[in-house]
């Protein structure tokens, strides 16, 4: 960049981002973290069983037998939630992320349904949608996946660019994205899309959709929702009865790191998965899943109950996000373009030049911390060196207003730095 290209709109944003810099604020916009708030709700967890609750279902809490499938209680609870029979539902842990990476570990080693063997021996592909979700990137570079990028689009993947991969490629496994409330956008796939999704023409006879529905009930309002999708049915009616893993958890409903963890599959995926589960594990903590499920039927509303409680805290941090960037920015995409989802942790924001690192520096450098730029792509490399994921949840309400002007600082300083530079240039 040319150190002494200038404009006047360049000295101006340079003096306001100086003027903001100069407050010395410290400020996180990067966590995907609920609020204490947001923890508070859940703290009946933490007494949801007395000393005398050492039994449900017939079985001794503390004690091995009850299989590795989960508490019958909770694997019902938890099936409604994700519009299931507790037949088709394992309740694990306390991530869904782990659960995710069981499954594909197994896959590789031992292959699914329908597969001839591990598929470690045929340098397996997975699909991804972008941007998207930094942790499962990781997971699947880590697990040696080579990873095909599609486009998250407003109403779900690119179904037409994963069937072009899929149908031409058997090393081509599946697609691993976020169905309802995307990381870090907020679109979810709609019922037409999702119909399409699970009845892709995949040259891999064992093509698999792997969901991670972390953000299943998530709404911020209460009237204006996106309707998850039901993509086990939807899998079974295609014609493919085992193409569907759901995966979900509690982490973002009670406690961020002693939720529960779920999949929702087919009965004879729940079978297959059992398996090796069971060569690893005697069983669950079903201490924590009967504490769940005492705790959510007995909140008042029950898990729908607490969504909308969290919405309370969570919708107006998106409020404000939306406010504070249209008044400092603009709404024609002259700096930026952003859209407020319906549901999620994330919003989702391009500039309007690829100045996204340096965004994130000019940031940093002011006190206001932002996910790495690249991190929504795989490798952290964005190829359009545009997009920020921005966190509002875990903040207090005015340290998301302030931390958004310190961000409408830093794009239009960016942006102003590259124009005067490429019209020097
Ligand atoms: C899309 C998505 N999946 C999974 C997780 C983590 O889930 P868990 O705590 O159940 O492992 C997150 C957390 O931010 C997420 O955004």
């Amino acid at each position: 960049m040319t150190q002494h290209a200038t404009s006047p709109a360049l000295d101006q944003a340079r003096a306001a981002y100086d003027a903001f810099r100069a407050r010395g604020l410290k400020l996180n916009m990067q966590r995907g973290q609920p609020s204490d708030a947001d923890f508070d709700l859940s703290n009946g967890l933490l007494t949801a069983l007395g000393e005398d609750d050492v039994k449900m279902d017939g079985l001794d809490l503390r004690n091995y037998p009850g299989g590795v499938t989960g508490l019958p209680s909770a694997r019902a609870l938890f099936a409604g939630y994700l519009d299931l029979k507790a037949e088709n539902l394992i309740v694990w842990n306390n991530s869904s992320l782990e659960l995710q990476g069981l499954v594909l570990t197994f896959a590789l080693l031992h292959g699914l349904r329908g597969s001839e063997g591990g598929w470690i021996h045929e340098r397996p592909k997975m699909i991804v949608t972008v941007p998207g979700y930094d942790r499962h990137f990781q997971l699947l570079e880590t697990l040696g996946f080579e990873m095909l990028a599609v486009n998250m689009q407003p109403d779900g993947p690119d179904v037409d660019a994963i069937e072009r991969l899929a149908a031409g490629d058997p090393s081509v496994k599946g697609v691993l994205f976020v169905p309802t409330y995307s990381n870090p956008g907020g679109e979810s796939i709609s019922p037409e899309k999702a119909r399409r999704l699970m009845g892709v023409r995949a040259a891999a006879p064992d093509f698999t959709v792997f969901a991670d529905d972390a953000y299943r009930a998530h709404h911020l309002s209460d009237t204006e929702r996106d309707e998850p999708v039901n993509l086990v049915t939807l899998a079974r009616d295609a014609g493919h009865p085992d193409r569907a893993f759901v995966f979900a958890s509690t982490s973002k409903i009670t406690f961020a790191s002693a939720g529960l963890g779920f999949v929702g599959t087919s009965e004879d995926n729940v079978k297959w998965l059992s398996k090796y589960l069971n060569a690893q594990s005697i069983g669950p903590n079903k201490v924590e899943q009967a504490r769940h499920v005492r705790f959510l039927e007995g909140y008042p509303g029950g898990l729908e109950g607490l969504m909308q409680a969290h919405a309370r805290l969570i919708a107006p941090r998106f409020r404000a996000v939306d406010e504070v960037l249209r008044a400092e920015l603009g709404t024609e995409g002259e700096y930026a373009t952003w859209r407020v989802p319906r549901g999620g942790y994330f919003i989702s924001l391009d500039t309007a030049e690829p100045v996204a690192a340096r965004v994130v520096e000019l940031a940093d450098a002011a006190g206001v911390s932002l996910t790495p730029a690249g991190a929504t792509y795989p490798g952290g490399k964005d190829p359009t060196g545009r997009n920020l994921r921005l966190a509002p949840t875990r903040p207090p309400l005015e340290e998301v207003r302030v931390a958004m002007q310190g961000l409408a600082a830093c794009i239009r300083l960016a942006t102003e730095e590259r124009r005067a530079a490429d019209e020097g240039s």
